[in-house]
C-alpha cells in the first residue's frame, strides 16, 4: 500500500549529479539527473524505444542519451534526437516527475502532477540550518516502510535493541508517555526524569549525574518522523521548558517505499551543541548510525517472518499506541486517495 500524492525523498542531494541515478520509488523505476545549469530532472527509467533503463545511459550535450540506440531526451521528457533519422516519432517521450532540492535531500512527487505543491514538503530544516550541526544519510532496507514507522514511534525498543548505545532500562520502566493524535499527525512525548544518562549521552554531553531526558516523536504521513531528543541535568527545569546545560538533537527520518517489502531510509542526525564542529557532527552521526544498523537488522528479520506467513497473528501492547494511530491515519488517507482517484476516473469517462 502506497500513498502517492505526497512528496517523498528520492535521493541525497550529493547523489544527483550529471550522471543518471536509477532508483525504484513506490514500485516505479525512476531516473534522476541534473543538467549543467543545476536543474533537476526525474524521468520514468524506461526508454520508450526498447525499454532499457535510461539510467544505464549518460548525459550528452545536457540531455539524457539512452545506452542502447542513442535516443536523446530533453528535460521535458521529449525525444530530441533519433540517430540515423530526421523524423522523431510523436510518442517518443518519457514521463517526467516533479522534483525539488531541499534540506540536502532531493524530493519527488509520484502522484498527480497537478497537485504537486513544494510548499507541502515536510520541514527538515535542521539538516541545512547553520545553527545546527547535521549530517544526512541513506540506508537501503529490506523491509516494508511501515515497519520502520512502527519502530520510531515506539522507543521502548531502545532498552533492548540499543542497550549498548542510546538505550537503557530507564526508558521502559520510568518513562511518562503521552500519545496525542491530530487528523494527520501523531505526537508521542516521553519524559524520563531523574534517571542515569545512556552511554552515548554521557560521551557527548559529559553528564556526571542523573538527567531529565526527553523524546518527542512527531509523525507526519506517509513516513516522516522528526524526533526531538535530549537531556539536561536533573532538576534544572527541562520538563518545564527550560533546557539549560544539556544537549539537544533532532533525529530526522524520511522513509520512501521502494517496493512493498523494501524501503529507502533517508535519515539524519542534527545537534545543537558545537554546531560548527565537524568532528562532533561525525561523532554523533557514527554513534546513531551504529544504533540504526541495529534497527535495520530487526526490520529485515521481521520482514522475513512476515513474508513467510503474512497472515500470522500478532499481539498489541501499550507501547504500540503511537504506531497503531499512525497506521490508522495511513489507512484513512489511502482510502481517501483511492476514492478521489476513482471519482476522477469516472469524471473523465
Ligand atoms: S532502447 Fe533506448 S534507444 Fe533503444
Ligand atoms: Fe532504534
Amino acid at each position: 500500500m502506497f500513498l502517492r500524492n505526497y512528496w517523498y525523498v528520492a535521493a541525497l542531494d550529493e547523489e544527483v549529479r550529471d550522471r543518471p541515478l536509477g532508483r525504484t520509488i513506490l514500485g516505479e523505476p525512476v531516473v534522476l539527473f541534473r543538467t549543467a545549469d543545476g536543474a533537476l530532472h526525474a524521468f520514468e527509467d524506461r526508454c520508450p524505444h526498447r525499454r532499457l533503463p535510461l539510467s544505464m545511459g549518460k548525459i550528452v550535450d545536457d540531455v539524457l542519451q539512452c545506452h542502447y540506440h542513442g535516443l536523446r531526451f530533453a528535460g521535458s521528457g521529449l525525444c530530441v534526437r533519433v540517430p540515423g533519422q530526421d523524423h522523431i516519432p510523436q510518442n517518443a517521450r518519457v514521463r517526467t516527475y516533479p522534483v525539488v532540492a531541499r534540506y540536502r535531500w532531493i524530493w519527488i512527487w509520484m502522484g498527480d502532477p497537478a497537485l504537486a505543491d513544494p510548499a507541502q514538503i515536510c520541514d527538515f530544516h535542521w539538516l541545512s540550518d547553520p545553527d545546527w550541526g547535521a549530517k544526512p544519510s541513506y540506508l537501503h532496507v529490506e523491509a516494508n516502510w511501515q515497519l520502520i514507522v512502527d519502530n520510531l514511534l515506539d522507543l521502548t525498543h531502545l532498552a533492548f535493541v540499543h542497550e549498548t548505545t542510546i538505550g537503557n532500562m530507564a526508558l521502559v520502566e520510568h518513562a511518562a508517555v503521552k500519545v496525542q493524535r491530530a487528523p494527520n499527525n501523531v505526537l508521542v512525548t516521553r519524559w524520563i526524569v531523574d534517571q542515569p544518562a545512556p552511554p552515548t549521552f554521557v560521551k557527548v554531553g559529559k553528564f556526571t549525574g542523573n538527567v531529565d531526558r526527553w523524546q518527542i516523536i512527531d509523525y507526519t504521513p506517509p513516513a516522516f518522523l522528526r524526533l526531538d531528543v535530549g537531556a539536561c541535568p536533573t532538576g534544572t527545569g527541562a520538563p518545564e521548558g527550560r533546557r539549560v546545560g544539556g544537549i539537544g538533537m533532532r533525529n530526522l527520518n524520511a522513509i520512501t517505499p521502494e517496493t512493498e517489502t523494501t524501503s529507502h531510509y533517508f535519515w539524519g542526525q542534527a545537534h545543537d551543541f558545537e554546531p560548527h564542529n565537524a568532528a562532533m557532527t561525525e561523532r554523533v552521526f557514527e554513534q546513531i548510525k551504529t544504533a540504526f544498523l541495529e534497527d535495520v537488522a530487526v526490520f529485515t528479520a521481521q520482514q522475513r517472518m512476515i513474508s513467510l506467513k503474512p497472515d500470522a497473528p500478532q499481539v498489541d501492547i501499550n507501547a504500540d499506541a503511537g504506531g497503531i494511530q499512525a497506521r490508522r491515519i495511513v489507512d484513512r488517507l489511502y482510502r481517501e486517495e483511492q476514492a478521489a482517484a476513482a471519482a476522477h476516473a469516472t469524471a473523465a469517462e
